[in-house]
């Protein structure tokens, strides 16, 4: 459990770190590498390749809550430049991807809350709770992310 909480709490660290750089798009790949290293956990989890343990899930819904709530902060007017694979449709229709951020933030908000203090009890209610979260992933990555071949 000790060494769980470091681990989040590093996680959050770098989070913070990466908040505190001025390079948006780094900051922002980085939040959905993190996102991605937590999808992984979840997907791992449920394919039985790693055994089910509710701290773990709970420490994954958090990260990706995490990053749902800051990701929005990285893209300002002029980051649409360089090594990035954000659509210009995030700038040409605000409104749009400000919807898409609001329902990836309900969806872990009501993961995290659905976990309650301990994690998901068993599989099937870690299932429940992190279904609706991955099907944000790609949505939005259809609609808001230049598609890669
Ligand atoms: C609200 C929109 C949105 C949601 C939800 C979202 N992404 Fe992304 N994702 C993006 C955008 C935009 C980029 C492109 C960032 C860039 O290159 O500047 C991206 C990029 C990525 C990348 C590439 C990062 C890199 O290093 O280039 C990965 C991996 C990724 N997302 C995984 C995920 C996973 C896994 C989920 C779901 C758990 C998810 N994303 C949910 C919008 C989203």
């Amino acid at each position: 459990m000790k060494k769980l909480a470091l681990v989040v709490s590093a996680i959050c660290l770098s989070v913070s770190a990466v908040a505190a750089s001025d390079e948006p798009v780094a900051a922002r790949k980085a939040l959905m590498d993190a996102n991605a290293a937590s999808a992984g956990l979840a997907g791992a989890m449920m394919k039985g390749d790693l055994a089910y343990n509710p701290a773990i899930a709970k420490a994954a819904l958090l990260t990706l809550n995490a990053s749902a709530k800051t990701f929005g902060s990285f893209f300002p007017e002029g980051s649409q430049e360089g090594d990035t694979t954000a659509s210009p449709k995030i700038w040409e229709d605000a409104a749009g991807f400000q919807a898409a951020l609001d329902k990836y933030m309900a969806d872990t908000s009501a993961a995290v809350a659905a976990a309650g203090r301990d994690g998901p009890a068993d599989l099937d209610a870690f299932k429940a709770a992190v279904g609706p979260v991955l099907g944000n992933c790609r949505s939005c990555h259809e609609n808001f992310r230049v598609q890669q071949n």
